[in-house]
């Protein structure tokens, strides 16, 4: 009897189970769903996702954010750029997926937008961004160094942290090393893992590391992961084809942001030329107050036995001239911010990551630490910059303002707190 009442228990279970399984998708779901600033952000942004190969046309349909459920009967519909790849990693992963690529353009100026991404009977969910304001005005985002290691977990855990902390975020900076090996498809898969909705709703811009780089196999040069092009949808405004998505620039709120392509900078004499010549051309006409470069590689380097002299002699010379105020950096799995020269630009290096570097013997940095995971909150206005870095329980470890009213080299006011510095990351192991 009571054997019977169990199995009819059982029973009864799995049938109310299986009757509320939702009929199967007849497509998957778009994934890796991404948004970008464009070069010009208060009118147009750019979006990024795949699907399952051989999926046909996909489509985003977007439309100014209501106080209701009215936005899907006011969206417009417009058809994407599909891009069919198929290709072998060197961790013989198949890859296999159509990716898409779209611009909205013509949106209005400090506007909320919903949009979704697919095709019938495959819609990603509605997502919400905005578009930037038209002119300068005050406004937050956040940069990190290197996620690169654990992503799915330890890395993740400190990128939602910086998320949450900064719900206001307008966008957001990655300074390379996103992941560790460059065409590792499982990598950037966890990747994007790390906050779907919150990639998707927050604007990033990210520069190549070393670790996007696939190195040279026999006469070939390097090569860039095959990925970054397909699933990013970065501005294309750089010196050249070959340089497009890893170096361009964006003006947002008085803001112009500079990505470099630090590793091809390195690696290849022409692309650094290439480089140079492109920088000084956005540095000498540009019309924004602040100038902030992101780069992988430090020229000033934080981590034991590292030193980016070569870096430096060529590009120093540059940013001090034409006053930038903010080089970002990544690379170093520590961190450090200090002004080597009083009309320089400060430099950072930071990590997000949980791998971790002991600290060099260096003096240029006034705040520096190691074995920490830290994100930075920058916020600007017209006339000030200020920059806060926490570590990853949410304590405040480093701040400073830069304040400029005109063209030329910002005034720097040290905010950093009273705390001892972290130096958690002693031997090497
Ligand atoms: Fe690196």
């Amino acid at each position: 009897m009571r054997l019977s009442l169990r199995l009819a228990a059982a029973l009864s279970c799995s049938l109310l189970a299986f009757a509320a399984v939702p009929p199967a998708q007849a497509e998957s779901l778009p994934e890796r769903v991404i948004v970008n600033l464009t070069e010009t952000p208060a009118t147009s942004l750019a979006f990024n996702w795949r699907a399952e190969a051989g999926g046909g046309e996909g489509f985003i349909e977007y439309a100014p954010l209501t106080p209701g459920p009215a936005y899907p009967q006011t969206a417009v519909r417009i058809a994407a750029k599909r891009t069919a790849a198929a290709f072998t990693t060197r961790d013989q992963e198949q890859v296999s997926a159509d990716y898409y690529s779209v611009q909205l353009t013509g949106l209005t100026p400090d506007t909320q937008y919903v949009y979704r991404v697919g095709r019938e009977g495959a819609w990603s969910a509605w997502r919400q961004v905005r578009t930037a304001a038209a002119e300068a005005r005050p406004f937050t985002f956040l940069y990190v160094g290197d996620v690169q290691n654990d992503i799915r977990s330890m890395g993740g855990l400190a990128v939602r942290r910086a998320l949450r902390q900064t719900p206001d975020a307008a966008f957001m900076l990655f300074a390379g090393d996103l992941i560790n090996r460059a065409d590792n498809d499982g990598e950037w898969g966890q990747w994007f893992d790390m906050d779907p909705h919150r990639l998707a709703e927050t604007p990033s811009l990210m520069t190549p590391g070393n670790h996007e780089y696939m190195k040279p196999e026999g006469a070939e040069a390097q090569q860039l992961a095959p990925q970054w092009r397909l699933q990013f949808n970065l501005p294309d405004n750089g010196p050249s084809e070959w340089l497009s998505e890893t170096v361009y620039r964006v003006d947002y709120q008085g803001v112009r942001v500079i990505s470099l392509d630090a590793d091809m900078m390195d690696e290849d004499p022409q692309s650094a030329r290439d480089q140079l010549a492109w920088l000084e051309g956005q540095l000498t006409d540009n019309p924004a107050r602040w100038t902030v470069i992101l780069m992988h590689y430090p020229l000033y380097s934080t981590a034991r036995g590292r030193d980016g002299a070569e870096l430096r002699a060529v590009l120093q010379p540059v940013l001090d001239r034409h006053h930038v105020d903010l080089v970002l950096a990544g690379h170093d799995h520590t961190y450090g911010r200090g002004r080597p020269h009083d009309q320089g630009p400060v430099y950072m290096v930071s990590n997000i990551g949980p791998k971790q570097y002991p600290l060099g013997d260096i003096d240029w940095p006034v705040r520096k630490g190691s074995g920490i995971q830290v994100f930075q909150q920058i916020e600007a206005t017209p006339d000030r910059l200020t920059v806060r870095a926490f570590t990853m329980d949410g304590l405040l470890y480093d701040a400073f303002q830069l304040d400029k009213t005109g063209q030329g080299a910002a005034r720097l006011t040290d905010l950093k707190p009273a705390t001892p510095e972290l130096i958690l990351r002693r031997e090497d192991r």
